[in-house]
Parts: structure tokens; sequence; C-alpha cells
């Protein structure tokens, strides 16, 4: 079954369907059961997944390393985790969802997909659709950078640059082809069934106090908390973690609704912040995570874009080089202490969600190089010991 948690509604399964009829995403039912033995994390989690993952289809995504972060953890005085999602097979955490909702896809007897995304989703679903040799739409904003067209056409894709608002598109996409087109899009009911792996994974190495994740439509946050709440209804797990939300500041209409206690998002007005990849003006899934937020005490923090790059230079001296919108959690980790608002020794896990690889800022290289001639090299060299 198919439901809407905001109005109650329930749909067969059997229906190409991703909205309720009052407009809100709709999610798979609640599932209960237990964590299984094994390596592949399709086999273990099956209990909690609406359908078995074809090993075909899977390029092998998941079992992402949880990496301590060293000094930032001593700066901070408390315990920082990374949850390395740049490792995927596209360098995103999108991957978990995608293998789920291309899948779904060819249950439902469809053999074109779809998907709306500025870069990430898009270079994913490209990927797992060409290998299972199904034909492959990806609608991206008009002015997409050069680098991230680049990887998604080389996934082969019918790519389209769309001119017009990324916010309307969504809903636009999914009444178009209907029977004919699944649209593999940010909330998708079963791309949010994969994205619980993360949260499955995270219970599994080392449960936190806090989870913080960069959120944009919202599936990704709705993804997490479902996972968790659905290990408490399953008795394995008493509470669950405090959840934050983080927006950047130049996009940041669930932010802006949470801390003027609105039930409600509303559309934001030019996007600008560095954080591309989480800049959705309009996030389907906004309410239901304001609904979360408040339910199960979350937190919604807004980090600016000097702050977000000083925040992916810190991760990558920790080893880790990821996308602007994957460093803003720690740009509101450091302003939440600041605050005092997370308690010194709290354990934190930040989700790293795409690799920095794909985008197209990071802080000023040239300035950080050094140059010499190569007759000169071991005195270039000891200038640094
Ligand atoms: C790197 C990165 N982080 C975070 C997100 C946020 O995910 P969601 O749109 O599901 O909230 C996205 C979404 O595109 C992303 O690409
Ligand atoms: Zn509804």
């Amino acid at each position: 079954m198919l439901e809407c948690e905001a109005c109650g509604k329930q749909y067969d399964l059997s229906e190409n369907i991703q909205l309720c009829r009052c407009g809100e995403p709709l999610v798979l039912e609640r599932h209960h059961g237990d964590i299984r033995e094994g390596k592949h994390i399709w086999s273990k989690y099956r209990d909690f997944l609406p359908l078995k993952v074809d090993e075909e289809f899977s390029l092998g995504e998941g079992n992402t390393p949880l990496l301590k972060a060293l000094s930032l953890s001593k700066k901070l005085d408390v315990n920082i985790h990374l949850k390395n999602e740049t490792v995927n097979p596209t360098w995103s955490f999108k991957d978990r969802g995608t293998v789920l909702s291309v899948q779904r896809a060819t249950e439902l007897g469809i053999e074109r997909v779809g998907t709306v995304s500025t870069g990430n989703m898009a270079a994913s679903v490209s990927a797992y659709c060409s290998r299972n040799e199904l034909k492959v739409f990806v609608l991206v904003p008009s002015d997409l950078s050069n680098k991230k067209v680049e990887q998604i056409n080389t996934y082969g894709p019918i790519l389209i640059k769309i001119s017009g608002d990324y916010g309307d598109l969504y809903y636009e996409s999914l009444e178009t082809g209907k029977s004919e087109i699944y649209f593999s899009n940010s909330n998708s009911p079963f791309r949010i069934e994969g994205y619980k792996t993360i949260a499955f994974e995270i219970y599994e190495e080392k449960f936190p106090d806090y989870v913080i994740i960069p959120t944009s439509s919202g599936g990704l946050f709705r993804g997490v908390t479902k996972g968790f709440i659905e290990l408490k209804r399953s008795g394995i797990i008493d509470e669950i973690p405090t959840l934050i939300s983080v927006q950047a500041e130049g996009c940041s209409p669930i932010c802006e609704a949470f801390d003027s206690d609105e039930k409600e998002i509303r559309r934001w007005f030019r996007p600008k912040t560095i954080a591309r990849a989480i800049s959705n003006p309009f996030p389907p899934g906004g309410d239901d995570v304001l609904r979360k937020l408040e339910k199960h005490d979350g937190m919604c923090e807004r980090v600016s874009d000097r702050d977000i790059l000083n925040a992916q230079a810190d991760i990558a001296r920790e080893g880790v080089f990821c996308q602007p919108s994957s460093a803003v959690g720690l740009a509101a980790l450091k302003s939440l202490r600041k605050k005092d608002k997370i308690e010194k020794g709290a354990d934190v896990v930040s989700i790293i969600t795409g690799s920095g690889l794909k985008s197209e800022v990071i802080f000023d290289t040239e300035q950080a190089t050094s140059h010499c001639d190569l007759e000169d090299l071991e005195t270039c060299i000891r200038r640094f010991f």
C-alpha cells in the first residue's frame, strides 16, 4: 500500500502514482522486522524493503564508511562521524534510492524512466538505466554547469535542459507521459525506501545522539527518518536520534517555515547559493520534513556560503573531498555548538552526501599551490619542513 501521511488516503501499489490527490508525496506503509546476517545491504535489510533487489540491478551501493573526524572532533569538543556517501557507485547517496526505483519501474512494466535533477540524481538514474537497457530522460535546469553535464551525458541518457521554474518541473514531470514514463524523482516512494538503509548502517556501527542531514527536496531527510522510525517500531532501538535538517541560507524554504512555526513551506524566490545540489526552491517533501521535525523534536539550521566553503576545506583535511552541498552539515554543527544547541561530548553523525569531484565550486586552490624549478627541488621542499 502507498499512503499519504498528511491526509491518510491510501492507494493500491499497482498504480504508477507518487503524489496524493492532496499534493503531498506518498510513502510506502511502514515495515517491521529484523536485520539479517549478510554482507549485501539489500539482503541484510530485506525485512524493511518493499521489493527484493535483483543483484543485476545493483552497482554495489551502500556499505559506506562511517569515519571519525579526528581533528574536528577535538576542535569542536564532540565526537563527529562522517557517513561517507561519496564512495557510492556514482559518487552520491542517490544510488541507494535509484536502484529500488528503477527496479520498481520495470516491475510496473514501464521501460522508460525519467528524472528531474540538478546533477547527482541525473547521473545516478542514467547509470542504472543504461546498465539495465531502459530509456532514460534526464531533465536538468538550463544553466547546469558543463562539468555536471559531461558526467551525466557519458552514461548515455536523453538529456534535456529545461528553461523555467525548477520547483514546478517536479510536478509537471509526474504528469508527463504518466503510464509510459516512470519518474524517479527526489521524493519517489521507492527512492525513499532506499535511503532508509543509511539509518540502518549508522545504527549498526555507532548509534549517535544527532544525525545531520543536508536537505533540498526533502527525500533524504524523509528516508533516513523513516529508517530510524522503523527500527524503533521493530523494537530494535528505544529512541530515534535527534534529526537536524540543514539548508543553505540562500535557499532555505524549510528552515524559514520551521523558524516561524508555519505548517507549510512557502516557495523560495531566486535561490542563490554555491550549494547548487540543495537549492530546490519549492521542496515537494518540505511539509513532511516540517511535520517530522515537529513530531520528533528536530532542528533546522541554515548556513552561509562562506561557512559552507570553510567546512568543505575542513572535511577535505579529514580526508574526504565533498561537495559544498554536503559540507553544509559541518557548517551547521559548528554553528549549533557555538549556540550550545549541541552539548559538549555529544555523538554526531554528519551525512556527507556527494563527492567534491562533481562540484563547480571549491576554495581557491591556486593560492594554496607552490611552484619550483626542478633543479631547486631539494631547497624548495625543505622550505616546508
Ligand atoms: C549532494 C546532495 N546532498 C543533499 C541533497 C538533498 O537531498 P533531498 O533533495 O532528497 O533533500 C541532494 C539532492 O539533490 C544532493 O545532491
Ligand atoms: Zn493526501
